[in-house]
C-alpha cells in the first residue's frame, strides 16, 4: 500500500519579481511502513517537499495523494483537518509549548482534535512517553529537559494520533553526534514497531543508515528512481 504518492510536483515561490523553482517534476512514492531518507544540500528543496507531502504547503502543479486523500485540491480548512488526522511532524528546532509539561504537550494534540484530555488520552500520552524513555519526565517543562529528551517528546507528539506518515525535518541537527544517533535509533525502532512510514530529511549521509531507502535531491530535482518499488 502506498502512503505517499507525489507526482510531477512543481513548487514555485514568488519573491519580488523573481520566481524561485524550489521543486521541479518531483515524483516520489513511499510505501506503508517504509522509512525514506531525503538527502540533499541546503536550499535543494527538502523542507518544501516535506511541507507539500504533509499538507503545510500546496504545490504549484502536480498531484499529492496521502493515505488515499488527494490533497492537491484541498482548501486551507480541509488541509488542517487532514494534517491533524493523517500526519505527524517533527522539526529541527523542537517546537514544544514552553509552559506545558511533557505530558501536556502530547495532550495538546488530543485537544486540537476536539478531545477533552480525558483518561484515555492521558493514559496514551503516558504510555507513549514511557515507551520513549521519558516515564520519569512527564511533569517536566521543556526548559527542564535536555535537547534529546525534548526531541523525544516531539516524537511522542507526532505519534499521538497514530499517523500513517511521519515527516522529520533534520530531527537531529541540533543534537550532538551521540545523542543524535540515539534519537535516530529510537525513530527507526518506533516507526518499525508501528508499521508507520516516515520521510527523514537530512544533509548528513550518516543518517541514511537508519532508512530503508535514500532519495537524493539537488536543485529541486529528485533521483529518477525515487518512485517506489511497486511503480
Ligand atoms: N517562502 C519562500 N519564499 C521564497 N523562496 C523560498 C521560500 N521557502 C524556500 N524558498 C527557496 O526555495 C528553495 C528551497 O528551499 P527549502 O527550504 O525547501 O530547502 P532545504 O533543502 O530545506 O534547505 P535547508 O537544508 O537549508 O533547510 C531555496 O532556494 C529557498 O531559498
Ligand atoms: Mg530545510
Amino acid at each position: 500500500m502506498t502512503v505517499l504518492d507525489m507526482r510531477d510536483v512543481r513548487k514555485v515561490y514568488r519573491s519580488g519579481d523573481a520566481d524561485i523553482v524550489a521543486l521541479d517534476h518531483a515524483t516520489v512514492q513511499v510505501e506503508h511502513g517504509e522509512i525514506v531518507a531525503l538527502l540533499g544540500p541546503s536550499g535543494s528543496g527538502k523542507t518544501t517537499l516535506l511541507s507539500i507531502a504533509g499538507g503545510l504547503l500546496t504545490p504549484t502543479e502536480g498531484a499529492v495523494v496521502v493515505g488515499g486523500h488527494d490533497i492537491s485540491e484541498y482548501d486551507a480548512k480541509q488541509l488542517t483537518e487532514f494534517r491533524r488526522e493523517n500526519v505527524g511532524f517533527v522539526f529541527q528546532s523542537v517546537n514544544l509549548v514552553p509552559f506545558l509539561t511533557a505530558e501536556e504537550n502530547l495532550l495538546v494534540v488530543d485537544e486540537l482534535g476536539g478531545g477533552k484530555g480525558g483518561k484515555a488520552a492521558i493514559t496514551r500520552a503516558r504510555q507513549l512517553l514511557d515507551e520513549l524513555g521519558l516515564g520519569h519526565r512527564l511533569k517536566n517543562l521543556p526548559g527542564q529537559l535536555s535537547g534529546g529528551e525534548r526531541q523525544r517528546v516531539a516524537i511522542g507528539r507526532a505519534l499521538f494520533n497514530n499517523p500513517k506518515l511521519v515527516l522529520f525535518d533534520e530531527p537531529t541537527s541540533a543534537l550532538d553526534t551521540k545523542i543524535g544517533a540515539q534519537v535516530m535509533e529510537l525513530i527507526q525502532s518506533e516507526m518499525k514497531a508501528r508499521d508507520t512510514a516516515a520521510i527523514i530529511v537530512t544533509h548528513d549521509t550518516r543518517m541514511t543508515t537508519y532508512a530503508d531507502r535514500t532519495v537524493h535531491i539537488v536543485d529541486g530535482r529528485l533521483d529518477a528512481d525515487a518512485v517506489g518499488a511497486d511503480h
